[in-house]
């Protein structure tokens, strides 16, 4: 059978990858793909990204399922588009993903359902908005309303990092955010695959969304990543199942916009282990997929063909008990002016144990160069969190990338003494 994966990034490759094993598959394309998937035999680029373009190549293939990786072909309604001609696809419509491409939608969801965030209020009006932090106070956190690609909310720590954001993020006309309460405690991603009723949650996992060791410096999409994360408790777990999870799938379904895709709750979980929500993305994570799909060990393209026809029901999903850690390997200037165009060499080889998913990279003239933002994910596995930290760091010192950026502490909330 075909799939196709539609996107580009390190997210894309891993599940490329993890497809391309599954039994009964024997094409996986990837749209558009990067210099990783085009050099992979079990993979085939096409460059298309319209989605009517890409509509017709899946119907004219015969593709069996279609994966949609990232948000922006999601918020842009591409999962409607293919159903619309009796396509398989797996992912949210245009009107479930607004849990991600609109945050003041999602707030208001929340509130609406009784699903445990922080609380918020929304502004288009920047004087409103100023007034607003200076009654609250700092730290508050401002989050700009559309798609940001994980870079549009700031944790203001002081009054005048809240000023600027507000600034920042209305400067464009029409622009709209949602300025809410700091909330303590750690972080964890918890990811499930839904087919509109039935959830099955994926591993937990751990992002590191500051570009520095020791979380320093400014926000990123994501530095590097592990899983399993250990604040995630069998309690925590249970209580974001019961508490936010399936009040989220029954709420979207109870409001007329049954949610079938991975759905992605970003946590907070203070020190009583009581989780919150800081946001939803309707899609896997990067790093985090990465992660996760290497400690896959079920035929994914058998879970999502349930997903998507709305069989899940009796579907269990089997792990590889080891941790896997990704470690990012940016671009120089990432974030904010990333380079393009540095050739990268010393690319060790893939084993079960070790898998670099590549992200910003492109093949010219047969030879391998970074295309700015996120360029690598180098990605272990091992017995313990320093096994397969150490792992990724030794293959991550051999790739030569001129001003590369990388975490050498990626995982360090689960290696406290
Ligand atoms: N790694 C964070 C995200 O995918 O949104």
């Amino acid at each position: 059978m075909k799939v196709l994966v539609i996107g580009g990034g390190g997210r894309e490759h891993a599940l490329a990858w993890k497809l391309a094993q599954g039994a009964r598959v024997q094409t996986v394309y990837v749209a558009p793909g990067n210099g990783g998937t085009v050099a992979d035999p079990a993979l085939k680029n096409v460059p298309l990204t319209e989605p009517g373009a890409l509509a017709d190549f899946a119907a004219a293939e015969k593709v069996a399922l279609t994966v949609v990786g990232p948000e922006a072909p999601l918020a842009a309604g591409i999962v409607d588009v293919f159903r619309a001609r009796g396509l398989r696809v797996f992912g949210p419509t245009q009107g479930a993903a607004q849990l991600e491409s609109s945050k003041a939608f999602a707030k208001e969801f929340m509130q609406r359902h009784g699903i445990p965030t922080a609380l918020y209020a929304t502004f288009t009006d920047a004087a409103a908005a100023h007034a607003h932090v200076d009654k609250h106070g700092a730290p508050i956190v401002v989050k700009a309303d559309g798609l940001a690609a994980g870079k549009g909310v700031v944790v203001a720590m002081t009054l005048a990092q809240a000023h600027e954001a507000i600034d920042h993020m209305l400067a464009t006309p029409g622009a709209r955010l949602v300025i809410e309460d700091f909330m303590d405690g750690e972080e964890a991603s918890f990811i499930v695959v839904c087919d509109g009723r039935t959830v099955l949650s994926l591993a937990t996992s751990q992002d590191h969304k500051r570009l520095g060791d020791g979380d320093t410096g400014p926000n990123t999409g994501g530095m590097g990543a592990y899983s399993p994360a250990p604040v995630v408790t069998p309690n925590v777990h249970a209580k974001v199942m019961h508490e936010i999870i399936q009040p989220t799938i029954a709420g979207m379904a109870k409001d007329g916009l049954p949610y079938s895709g991975f759905l992605y709750a970003g946590l907070m979980i203070d020190a009583q282990g009581q989780p919150r929500t800081v946001e939803f993305n309707c899609r896997l994570g990067d790093p985090e997929a990465q992660v996760i799909l290497m400690r896959l060990k079920s035929d994914l393209f058998e879970v999502l063909m349930h997903a998507a026809d709305g069989t899940l029901d009796g579907v269990e999903l089997q792990w590889d008990r080891r941790v896997a850690l990704g470690v990012v390997m940016a671009a120089q200037g990432y974030p904010a002016a990333p380079r393009s165009g540095d050739a990268i060499t010393g690319l060790p080889a893939n084993t079960p144990e070790l898998q670099v998913f590549h992200a910003g990279t492109e093949v010219v003239d047969g030879t391998l160069q970074s295309r700015g933002g996120r360029v690598l994910c180098v990605t272990a596995l091992g017995d313990s969190v320093r096994v397969a930290q150490q792992r990724a760091l030794q293959a991550v010192r051999g790739i030569r990338l001129d001003g590369a950026q990388w975490r050498s502490d990626i995982g360090h909330r689960a290696l406290k003494p």
